[in-house]
């Protein structure tokens, strides 16, 4: 099996055969916020997240040994700027690797919304990782890939597996290739938990400043930042705990708290950021009022004024439906546990 995957990786470099990938976005419960390394990606904190089984993204990449440049395409439109820059560094990255100077053609499909809080950078990356190792002949385990995947968005390395996931932040001593080896994720055990998350889109557009650009001012300018770093390891610890106990309450207390620390840190950052809109309070106000029913229901956001409402499988078409009716412009969906990112059966391994 081994030697005949071999033979197929040497064959890929040889021919200029297409790889394409599906992955699925991720929804941090214990969330990455602030880099210690912008060029490798290393982040202050672990971070922990759900693969959610919608919202795919699928890469489909080609070398093309005549082209002079690369040539990428987002749901059908060529990209360009910042999206076009990305996307080359990363292609750079593999070509480093493998020593393959090939330019590429790069066509990818996102299911949902990019730039809006959606994790579309996560499933976007953890696909071009995949895709891009399997066109250029690099042979890395799931494990070496989180690594790869990172360097193109953090949150894309908890993306290449499903389930539960966490992200180790890595050693702070050491080398570089020390903190390079042990910045990965890997996925967590989790007890009985039959777990949905109830996605309210209450604004779907490009969110004003960059997850990037807003990280950097909350490290460099938040008085709030260190004292939420500290309490997210409590946090990590507090959610391993809760997953293995299949403990729903407990995991949903942890997110939200989490989460709202993170958005606090933002606040606080000079200038302010601040993602969250109107509506996004409508719906943590609704997710509280649905606690004091009894229904079990926790909220979490990201760099956007979206929420994402954590609960049982079970209750999940009516904390949908509460949310829905209290956003009644905003859109709904519902996600359960998804996949890791895969390679395409004939998608050139
Ligand atoms: O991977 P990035 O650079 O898009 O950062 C995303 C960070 C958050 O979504 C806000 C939190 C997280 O852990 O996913």
């Amino acid at each position: 099996m081994r030697s005949d995957h071999l033979t197929a990786l040497a064959h890929a470099r040889d021919t200029a055969v297409p790889a394409t990938a599906v992955a699925h976005p991720n929804i941090a419960l214990v969330k990455y916020w602030g880099k210690r390394d912008e060029h490798l990606v290393l982040p202050r904190v672990d971070s922990l997240s759900m693969t959610l089984d919608i919202l795919p993204t699928t890469t489909r990449v080609c070398r093309d040994p005549a082209a002079g440049r690369d040539r990428v395409t987002l749901n059908g439109r060529p990209a360009a700027g910042e999206a076009l820059r990305r996307v080359v560094a990363f292609l750079d990255l593999v070509r480093e690797r493998t020593g393959l100077a090939h330019r590429a053609v790069v066509d990818s499909e996102n299911t949902v919304a990019t730039g809006a809080g959606l994790a579309s950078s996560a499933s976007g990356f953890a696909a071009l990782a995949v895709a891009a190792a399997a066109a250029y002949g690099l042979d890395l385990d799931a494990t070496a890939l989180t690594r790869l995947a990172r360097r193109g968005s953090g949150s894309a390395a908890r993306s290449i597996f499903g389930g539960f996931v966490v992200w180790h932040a890595g050693p702070d001593a050491g080398t570089v290739a020390e903190a390079d080896l042990g910045s990965h994720a890997e996925p967590v055990p989790v007890g009985d938990l039959d777990p949905a998350l109830v996605i309210a889109v209450v604004d779907g557009g490009p969110k004003a400043v960059s997850s990037r650009v807003a990280m950097r001012r909350t490290v460099d300018t938040s008085p709030l930042y260190e004292p939420w770093a500290v309490s997210s390891k409590e946090d990590l610890t507090g959610m391993r705990a809760a997953l293995l106990a299949g403990d729903i309450a407990a995991v949903g207390e942890i997110a939200e708290r989490n989460a709202l620390g993170m958005h606090a840190t933002m606040l606080a950052a000079r200038p302010a950021v601040r993602y969250l809109a109107p509506a996004t309070l409508t719906v943590l106000d609704r997710v509280l009022r649905l606690r004091d029913d009894g229904i079990p229901a926790y909220a979490t956001m990201d760099a956007g004024p979206n929420v994402k409402v954590l609960c049982r499988r079970a209750d999940a078409d009516l904390v949908a439906g509460a949310v829905r009716a209290a956003v009644p412009g905003g859109s709904v969906l519902i996600a359960t546990p998804g996949p890791g990112a895969r390679l395409l059966a004939g998608g050139g391994r």
